[in-house]
Protein backbone atom coordinates (compact mmCIF):
# COMPACT_ATOMS: atom_id res chain seq x y z
CA UNK A 1 0.00 0.00 0.00
CA UNK A 2 2.36 2.82 -1.12
CA UNK A 3 1.36 6.10 -1.06
CA UNK A 4 0.36 7.46 -4.90
CA UNK A 5 0.33 10.84 -3.23
CA UNK A 6 4.03 11.21 -2.45
CA UNK A 7 4.63 11.54 -6.94
CA UNK A 8 7.69 12.42 -8.17
CA UNK A 9 6.85 16.05 -8.51
CA UNK A 10 6.15 15.97 -4.96
CA UNK A 11 9.18 14.50 -3.79
CA UNK A 12 11.30 16.82 -5.79
CA UNK A 13 9.43 19.94 -4.11
CA UNK A 14 9.64 18.57 -1.09
CA UNK A 15 13.72 18.09 -1.93
CA UNK A 16 14.00 21.33 -3.44
CA UNK A 17 12.46 22.92 0.04
CA UNK A 18 13.93 21.14 2.79
CA UNK A 19 17.27 19.18 1.37
CA UNK A 20 18.03 16.03 1.21
CA UNK A 21 18.59 13.17 2.81
CA UNK A 22 14.94 13.58 3.47
CA UNK A 23 12.54 11.56 5.16
CA UNK A 24 9.11 11.83 3.57
CA UNK A 25 5.48 10.18 5.33
CA UNK A 26 2.39 10.30 4.04
CA UNK A 27 0.14 10.19 6.95
CA UNK A 28 -3.37 8.74 4.88
CA UNK A 29 -1.55 5.54 4.70
CA UNK A 30 -0.73 5.33 8.01
CA UNK A 31 -3.98 5.75 9.24
CA UNK A 32 -5.27 3.52 6.61
CA UNK A 33 -3.27 0.60 7.89
CA UNK A 34 -4.70 1.39 11.26
CA UNK A 35 -8.47 1.01 10.44
CA UNK A 36 -7.45 -2.43 8.86
CA UNK A 37 -6.35 -3.80 12.58
CA UNK A 38 -10.23 -3.17 13.30
CA UNK A 39 -10.45 -6.88 14.27
CA UNK A 40 -8.36 -6.29 17.38
CA UNK A 41 -9.94 -4.36 20.40
CA UNK A 42 -6.51 -2.66 21.39
CA UNK A 43 -3.89 -1.55 18.79
CA UNK A 44 -0.32 -0.83 20.53
CA UNK A 45 1.95 0.99 18.41
CA UNK A 46 5.08 -0.43 19.07
CA UNK A 47 7.05 2.85 18.67
CA UNK A 48 10.47 1.02 18.15
CA UNK A 49 9.81 1.51 14.15
CA UNK A 50 9.61 5.40 14.05
CA UNK A 51 8.94 7.38 17.63
CA UNK A 52 9.09 10.72 15.74
CA UNK A 53 6.56 12.40 18.17
CA UNK A 54 4.18 13.82 15.05
CA UNK A 55 3.95 10.62 14.22
CA UNK A 56 2.78 9.19 17.52
CA UNK A 57 0.55 11.76 18.15
CA UNK A 58 -0.88 10.86 14.61
CA UNK A 59 -1.54 7.58 16.03
CA UNK A 60 -2.75 8.45 19.62
CA UNK A 61 -4.99 10.66 16.92
CA UNK A 62 -6.04 7.14 15.03
CA UNK A 63 -7.29 6.00 18.64
CA UNK A 64 -4.38 4.16 19.01
CA UNK A 65 -2.15 3.00 22.14
CA UNK A 66 1.45 2.72 22.41
CA UNK A 67 4.34 0.66 23.66
CA UNK A 68 7.35 1.80 25.07
CA UNK A 69 10.29 0.18 25.25
CA UNK A 70 12.94 2.35 27.59
CA UNK A 71 12.84 5.13 29.85
CA UNK A 72 13.26 7.13 26.38
CA UNK A 73 10.18 6.15 25.06
CA UNK A 74 8.07 6.42 27.93
CA UNK A 75 8.57 9.98 28.15
CA UNK A 76 8.46 10.26 23.98
CA UNK A 77 4.57 8.86 24.29
CA UNK A 78 4.19 11.43 27.48
CA UNK A 79 5.61 13.99 25.58
CA UNK A 80 3.20 13.13 22.07
CA UNK A 81 0.20 13.29 24.55
CA UNK A 82 -0.41 9.63 25.69
CA UNK A 83 -2.12 9.57 29.33
CA UNK A 84 0.47 6.97 31.58
CA UNK A 85 -2.33 4.42 31.34
CA UNK A 86 -2.14 4.50 28.07
CA UNK A 87 1.84 3.44 27.76
CA UNK A 88 2.83 -0.39 28.26
CA UNK A 89 6.34 -1.19 28.96
CA UNK A 90 7.65 -3.68 27.66
CA UNK A 91 11.20 -5.43 27.80
CA UNK A 92 13.53 -7.91 29.13
CA UNK A 93 15.15 -6.18 31.73
CA UNK A 94 15.08 -2.42 33.86
CA UNK A 95 17.86 0.03 33.42
CA UNK A 96 17.83 2.04 36.38
CA UNK A 97 16.34 4.99 34.28
CA UNK A 98 13.31 2.60 32.99
CA UNK A 99 12.42 1.38 36.32
CA UNK A 100 12.21 4.94 37.87
CA UNK A 101 10.42 5.70 34.77
CA UNK A 102 7.53 3.24 35.47
CA UNK A 103 7.51 3.99 39.13
CA UNK A 104 7.36 8.03 38.79
CA UNK A 105 4.98 7.64 35.86
CA UNK A 106 3.17 4.14 37.29
CA UNK A 107 3.71 2.67 33.67
CA UNK A 108 2.11 -1.20 33.46
CA UNK A 109 4.54 -3.61 32.64
CA UNK A 110 4.81 -6.69 30.25
CA UNK A 111 7.72 -8.59 32.01
CA UNK A 112 9.91 -10.68 29.84
CA UNK A 113 11.79 -11.91 32.44
CA UNK A 114 11.81 -13.66 36.40
CA UNK A 115 13.93 -11.25 37.60
CA UNK A 116 12.05 -7.84 36.95
CA UNK A 117 9.17 -9.12 39.45
CA UNK A 118 10.52 -8.07 42.86
CA UNK A 119 12.12 -5.33 41.04
CA UNK A 120 8.75 -3.97 39.89
CA UNK A 121 7.00 -5.46 43.58
CA UNK A 122 9.67 -2.81 45.27
CA UNK A 123 8.27 0.09 43.09
CA UNK A 124 4.95 -0.81 42.15
CA UNK A 125 3.80 -2.62 45.51
CA UNK A 126 0.20 -5.17 43.82
CA UNK A 127 0.98 -3.76 40.81
CA UNK A 128 -1.17 -5.83 37.81
CA UNK A 129 1.34 -7.12 35.52
CA UNK A 130 1.71 -8.96 32.39
CA UNK A 131 3.96 -11.80 31.37
CA UNK A 132 5.49 -12.19 28.17
CA UNK A 133 5.98 -15.38 27.20
CA UNK A 134 8.63 -16.95 25.31
CA UNK A 135 6.62 -20.20 23.43
CA UNK A 136 10.51 -21.59 22.79
CA UNK A 137 9.93 -20.98 18.57
CA UNK A 138 10.16 -18.13 16.68
CA UNK A 139 9.97 -16.45 13.26
CA UNK A 140 11.73 -13.39 11.95
CA UNK A 141 12.30 -11.86 8.17
CA UNK A 142 16.19 -12.55 9.22
CA UNK A 143 17.38 -14.71 12.37
CA UNK A 144 18.51 -11.11 13.75
CA UNK A 145 15.07 -9.94 14.46
CA UNK A 146 13.63 -13.63 15.48
CA UNK A 147 12.53 -13.37 18.98
CA UNK A 148 11.23 -16.86 20.32
CA UNK A 149 13.48 -20.20 20.99
CA UNK A 150 15.91 -20.71 23.14
CA UNK A 151 18.47 -18.76 21.15
CA UNK A 152 16.44 -15.38 22.16
CA UNK A 153 16.88 -13.46 25.30
CA UNK A 154 13.19 -12.22 24.79
CA UNK A 155 10.68 -13.51 26.69
CA UNK A 156 10.30 -15.91 29.99
CA UNK A 157 10.49 -19.33 29.02
CA UNK A 158 7.22 -21.06 28.12
CA UNK A 159 8.02 -23.93 30.66
CA UNK A 160 8.91 -21.50 33.43
CA UNK A 161 5.76 -20.01 33.08
CA UNK A 162 4.12 -21.81 36.30
CA UNK A 163 6.99 -20.57 37.99
CA UNK A 164 7.18 -17.13 37.15
CA UNK A 165 3.43 -16.42 38.20
CA UNK A 166 4.21 -18.51 41.29
CA UNK A 167 7.07 -15.46 42.01
CA UNK A 168 4.32 -12.86 40.98
CA UNK A 169 1.93 -13.67 43.46
CA UNK A 170 4.58 -14.12 46.51
CA UNK A 171 5.59 -10.49 45.30
CA UNK A 172 1.81 -9.22 45.43
CA UNK A 173 1.87 -8.65 41.86
CA UNK A 174 -1.55 -9.83 39.75
CA UNK A 175 -1.55 -11.48 36.27
CA UNK A 176 -3.97 -9.54 34.39
CA UNK A 177 -2.21 -10.08 30.71
CA UNK A 178 -0.20 -12.81 28.82
CA UNK A 179 1.61 -11.27 25.24
CA UNK A 180 4.19 -12.91 23.28
CA UNK A 181 6.09 -11.68 20.08
CA UNK A 182 8.09 -14.23 18.27
CA UNK A 183 9.58 -11.95 16.01
CA UNK A 184 9.54 -9.42 12.88
CA UNK A 185 8.08 -10.16 9.65
CA UNK A 186 7.39 -13.48 10.47
CA UNK A 187 5.37 -16.04 8.44
CA UNK A 188 1.18 -16.48 8.79
CA UNK A 189 1.47 -19.51 10.26
CA UNK A 190 4.16 -19.12 13.00
CA UNK A 191 2.06 -16.35 13.79
CA UNK A 192 -1.25 -18.37 14.88
CA UNK A 193 1.12 -20.83 16.08
CA UNK A 194 2.21 -18.50 18.46
CA UNK A 195 -1.44 -17.58 19.38
CA UNK A 196 -2.43 -21.35 19.82
CA UNK A 197 0.21 -21.36 22.91
CA UNK A 198 -0.67 -18.20 24.23
CA UNK A 199 -4.45 -19.34 24.24
CA UNK A 200 -3.00 -22.44 26.36
CA UNK A 201 -0.95 -20.68 28.40
CA UNK A 202 -3.69 -18.95 29.29
CA UNK A 203 -5.57 -21.71 31.35
CA UNK A 204 -3.17 -21.01 34.11
CA UNK A 205 -4.16 -17.54 35.02
CA UNK A 206 -7.47 -17.33 33.56
CA UNK A 207 -9.23 -16.00 36.76
CA UNK A 208 -6.90 -12.39 36.69
CA UNK A 209 -6.43 -12.43 33.07
CA UNK A 210 -8.27 -9.57 31.34
CA UNK A 211 -6.17 -9.24 27.91
CA UNK A 212 -4.47 -11.20 25.90
CA UNK A 213 -1.65 -9.79 23.37
CA UNK A 214 -0.59 -11.22 19.88
CA UNK A 215 2.88 -8.74 20.12
CA UNK A 216 3.86 -7.40 16.65
CA UNK A 217 5.36 -9.10 13.54
CA UNK A 218 3.32 -8.67 10.24
CA UNK A 219 4.99 -8.46 7.15
CA UNK A 220 4.55 -6.01 4.71
CA UNK A 221 5.33 -6.25 0.92
CA UNK A 222 8.76 -4.55 0.27
CA UNK A 223 8.92 -6.40 -3.13
CA UNK A 224 5.79 -6.10 -5.51
CA UNK A 225 6.13 -9.67 -5.61
CA UNK A 226 5.24 -10.14 -2.09
CA UNK A 227 1.56 -11.74 -0.63
CA UNK A 228 -0.29 -9.60 0.91
CA UNK A 229 -0.65 -10.75 4.40
CA UNK A 230 -4.16 -12.12 4.97
CA UNK A 231 -4.66 -9.87 8.02
CA UNK A 232 -8.84 -10.93 8.43
CA UNK A 233 -7.93 -14.75 9.06
CA UNK A 234 -5.13 -13.91 10.95
CA UNK A 235 -7.60 -11.23 13.05
CA UNK A 236 -9.75 -14.48 13.51
CA UNK A 237 -7.83 -17.22 14.18
CA UNK A 238 -7.06 -14.72 17.37
CA UNK A 239 -10.98 -13.87 18.08
CA UNK A 240 -11.16 -18.11 18.41
CA UNK A 241 -8.56 -18.14 20.79
CA UNK A 242 -10.08 -15.24 22.78
CA UNK A 243 -13.44 -16.88 22.15
CA UNK A 244 -12.16 -20.15 24.09
CA UNK A 245 -10.59 -18.44 26.78
CA UNK A 246 -13.46 -16.18 27.65
CA UNK A 247 -15.63 -19.13 27.39
CA UNK A 248 -13.62 -20.95 30.51
CA UNK A 249 -12.98 -18.11 32.62
CA UNK A 250 -16.50 -16.25 32.04
CA UNK A 251 -14.80 -13.18 31.29
CA UNK A 252 -14.53 -10.52 28.63
CA UNK A 253 -10.99 -10.84 27.62
CA UNK A 254 -9.47 -7.45 25.16
CA UNK A 255 -7.34 -8.52 22.36
CA UNK A 256 -4.06 -6.75 21.53
CA UNK A 257 -1.80 -6.24 18.86
CA UNK A 258 1.46 -4.52 18.56
CA UNK A 259 2.29 -3.65 15.14
CA UNK A 260 5.61 -1.03 14.44
CA UNK A 261 6.48 -2.04 10.74
CA UNK A 262 2.56 -2.41 9.70
CA UNK A 263 1.48 0.63 10.69
CA UNK A 264 4.30 3.04 9.34
CA UNK A 265 6.78 0.98 6.79
CA UNK A 266 4.61 1.78 3.68
CA UNK A 267 4.33 5.12 4.77
CA UNK A 268 7.80 6.47 4.28
CA UNK A 269 10.10 7.49 1.41
CA UNK A 270 13.80 8.38 1.93
CA UNK A 271 15.16 10.66 -0.67
CA UNK A 272 18.10 10.89 -1.83
CA UNK A 273 20.32 13.00 -4.24
CA UNK A 274 22.99 11.20 -6.57
CA UNK A 275 26.39 12.87 -5.71
CA UNK A 276 28.64 10.79 -8.02
CA UNK A 277 28.83 7.84 -10.50
CA UNK A 278 31.92 5.90 -11.29
CA UNK A 279 32.44 2.76 -12.66
CA UNK A 280 35.02 0.17 -11.03
CA UNK A 281 36.51 -2.56 -13.06
CA UNK A 282 32.87 -3.89 -14.06
CA UNK A 283 30.69 -2.37 -11.86
CA UNK A 284 28.32 0.60 -12.25
CA UNK A 285 28.04 2.82 -8.96
CA UNK A 286 25.89 5.68 -8.30
CA UNK A 287 26.80 7.26 -5.15
CA UNK A 288 23.83 9.17 -2.78
CA UNK A 289 23.94 11.78 0.29
CA UNK A 290 22.23 8.69 2.18
CA UNK A 291 23.81 5.97 3.78
CA UNK A 292 23.35 3.67 6.27
CA UNK A 293 23.22 6.19 9.34
CA UNK A 294 19.78 7.09 7.56
CA UNK A 295 18.72 3.85 6.61
CA UNK A 296 20.99 0.61 7.71
CA UNK A 297 18.73 -2.24 7.14
CA UNK A 298 20.15 -3.29 3.90
CA UNK A 299 23.33 -3.40 5.72
CA UNK A 300 22.26 -5.23 8.54
CA UNK A 301 19.88 -7.53 7.14
CA UNK A 302 20.35 -7.38 3.80
CA UNK A 303 17.10 -6.19 3.55
CA UNK A 304 15.74 -5.04 0.19
CA UNK A 305 14.12 -1.22 -0.56
CA UNK A 306 12.71 -0.47 -4.21
CA UNK A 307 14.90 2.61 -5.87
CA UNK A 308 13.48 4.74 -8.31
CA UNK A 309 15.33 7.65 -10.16
CA UNK A 310 12.69 10.54 -9.76
CA UNK A 311 11.53 12.10 -12.96
CA UNK A 312 14.09 10.57 -15.03
CA UNK A 313 13.41 7.99 -17.98
CA UNK A 314 16.47 6.06 -19.68
CA UNK A 315 17.71 3.08 -20.73
CA UNK A 316 18.08 1.25 -17.73
CA UNK A 317 21.41 -0.10 -16.69
CA UNK A 318 22.73 -2.16 -13.46
CA UNK A 319 23.83 0.03 -10.66
CA UNK A 320 25.06 -0.46 -7.19
CA UNK A 321 23.13 2.33 -5.27
CA UNK A 322 25.61 3.34 -2.10
CA UNK A 323 25.85 6.29 -0.12
CA UNK A 324 28.63 8.66 1.90
CA UNK A 325 30.26 6.84 4.52
CA UNK A 326 33.50 5.55 4.98
CA UNK A 327 33.02 1.57 5.21
CA UNK A 328 32.43 -0.45 2.08
CA UNK A 329 29.26 -1.80 3.63
CA UNK A 330 27.09 1.29 2.73
CA UNK A 331 25.68 0.02 -0.11
CA UNK A 332 21.90 0.21 -0.57
CA UNK A 333 21.76 -2.46 -3.22
CA UNK A 334 23.17 -5.82 -1.54
CA UNK A 335 21.64 -9.16 -0.04
CA UNK A 336 22.00 -10.76 3.37
CA UNK A 337 25.65 -11.42 3.78
CA UNK A 338 26.91 -8.64 1.93
CA UNK A 339 27.03 -9.54 -1.80
CA UNK A 340 26.21 -6.81 -3.71
CA UNK A 341 22.88 -6.78 -5.51
CA UNK A 342 22.73 -4.01 -7.94
CA UNK A 343 19.54 -2.73 -9.52
CA UNK A 344 18.18 -1.32 -12.92
CA UNK A 345 17.90 2.45 -12.92
CA UNK A 346 18.19 5.17 -15.75
CA UNK A 347 21.27 6.90 -16.53
CA UNK A 348 22.32 9.16 -13.60
CA UNK A 349 24.37 12.10 -13.32
CA UNK A 350 25.32 14.37 -9.69
CA UNK A 351 21.99 15.81 -8.68
CA UNK A 352 19.47 13.38 -10.06
CA UNK A 353 17.22 12.61 -6.76
CA UNK A 354 16.16 8.57 -5.49
CA UNK A 355 13.30 7.40 -3.55
CA UNK A 356 13.66 4.54 -1.67
CA UNK A 357 10.91 2.81 -0.67
CA UNK A 358 8.98 1.98 2.50
CA UNK A 359 11.61 3.26 4.92
CA UNK A 360 8.66 4.69 7.55
CA UNK A 361 9.82 1.78 9.87
CA UNK A 362 13.28 1.25 11.44
CA UNK A 363 14.40 3.78 9.02
CA UNK A 364 15.13 7.30 11.36
CA UNK A 365 14.27 5.41 14.38
CA UNK A 366 17.94 3.01 13.67
CA UNK A 367 19.44 6.50 12.23
CA UNK A 368 23.05 7.16 13.94
CA UNK A 369 25.82 9.89 13.53
CA UNK A 370 28.08 7.83 12.29
CA UNK A 371 31.27 9.57 10.41
CA UNK A 372 29.75 12.97 12.20
CA UNK A 373 26.63 12.54 9.78
CA UNK A 374 23.38 14.67 11.16
CA UNK A 375 20.27 12.86 11.35
CA UNK A 376 17.84 13.48 8.65
CA UNK A 377 14.92 16.00 8.47
CA UNK A 378 11.67 14.82 7.75
CA UNK A 379 8.71 15.56 6.58
CA UNK A 380 4.60 14.50 6.85
CA UNK A 381 2.57 14.95 4.45
CA UNK A 382 -1.20 15.44 4.87
CA UNK A 383 -3.43 15.81 1.68
CA UNK A 384 -2.27 18.86 0.06
CA UNK A 385 -0.39 20.13 3.12
CA UNK A 386 3.01 19.06 4.58
CA UNK A 387 4.62 19.98 7.15
CA UNK A 388 8.85 19.52 9.15
CA UNK A 389 8.73 16.89 11.62
CA UNK A 390 11.82 16.95 12.32
CA UNK A 391 14.26 19.80 11.29
CA UNK A 392 17.91 18.21 10.23
CA UNK A 393 20.15 17.91 13.12
CA UNK A 394 22.68 20.84 13.18
CA UNK A 395 26.88 20.33 13.26
CA UNK A 396 26.88 22.04 16.67
CA UNK A 397 24.42 19.48 18.04
CA UNK A 398 26.60 16.83 17.20
CA UNK A 399 28.84 17.84 19.60
CA UNK A 400 27.51 20.11 21.98
CA UNK A 401 28.05 17.10 24.46
CA UNK A 402 31.70 17.24 24.21
CA UNK A 403 32.60 20.60 23.70
CA UNK A 404 30.50 21.86 26.76
CA UNK A 405 33.65 19.83 28.53
CA UNK A 406 36.85 21.27 25.81
N1 LIG B 1 6.63 -5.91 19.99
C1 LIG B 1 7.84 -6.28 20.43
C2 LIG B 1 7.98 -6.84 21.77
C3 LIG B 1 8.96 -6.15 19.59
O1 LIG B 1 10.16 -6.55 20.02
C4 LIG B 1 8.80 -5.59 18.30
C5 LIG B 1 9.97 -5.40 17.43
C6 LIG B 1 7.51 -5.19 17.90
C7 LIG B 1 6.45 -5.37 18.77
C8 LIG B 1 7.24 -4.58 16.56
O2 LIG B 1 7.60 -5.43 15.53
P1 LIG B 1 7.12 -5.12 14.03
O3 LIG B 1 5.62 -5.16 14.02
O4 LIG B 1 7.62 -3.78 13.69
O5 LIG B 1 7.74 -6.19 13.21
N2 LIG B 1 15.06 -3.39 13.06
C9 LIG B 1 14.34 -4.54 12.54
C10 LIG B 1 13.12 -4.87 13.34
C11 LIG B 1 13.39 -5.07 14.81
C12 LIG B 1 12.13 -5.29 15.59
C13 LIG B 1 12.36 -5.34 17.05
N3 LIG B 1 11.16 -5.58 17.79
C14 LIG B 1 14.02 -4.30 11.05
O6 LIG B 1 14.39 -3.24 10.53
O7 LIG B 1 13.43 -5.15 10.40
Amino acid sequence: MRPAILDDARLSALAREHGTPLFVYDAATICARYAELSGFDVVRYAQKANPNLSLLALLRECGAAIDAVSAGEIERALAAGFAPNEIVYTADLFDRAALEGVARHGIHVNVGSRDMLAQLAAVQPRADVTLRINPGFGHGHHRKVTTGGSDSKHGIWHEELPVAIDQAREFGLRVVGLHLHVGSGASFSRLVRAGLELVHAAERVETTLSSISAGGGLPVRYRATDREFPLERYAESWRAGVRSIEARARRPISLEIEPGRWLVAESGVLVTEVRATKRQGEREFVLVDAGFHNLIRPTLYGAYHEIRALAKLGPERAVVVAGPLCESSDVFTQVPGGALAPILLPPLVAGDLLAIHDVGAYGTSMASNYNSQPIAAEVLVDGERSRLIRRRQRFDELFAPERELL
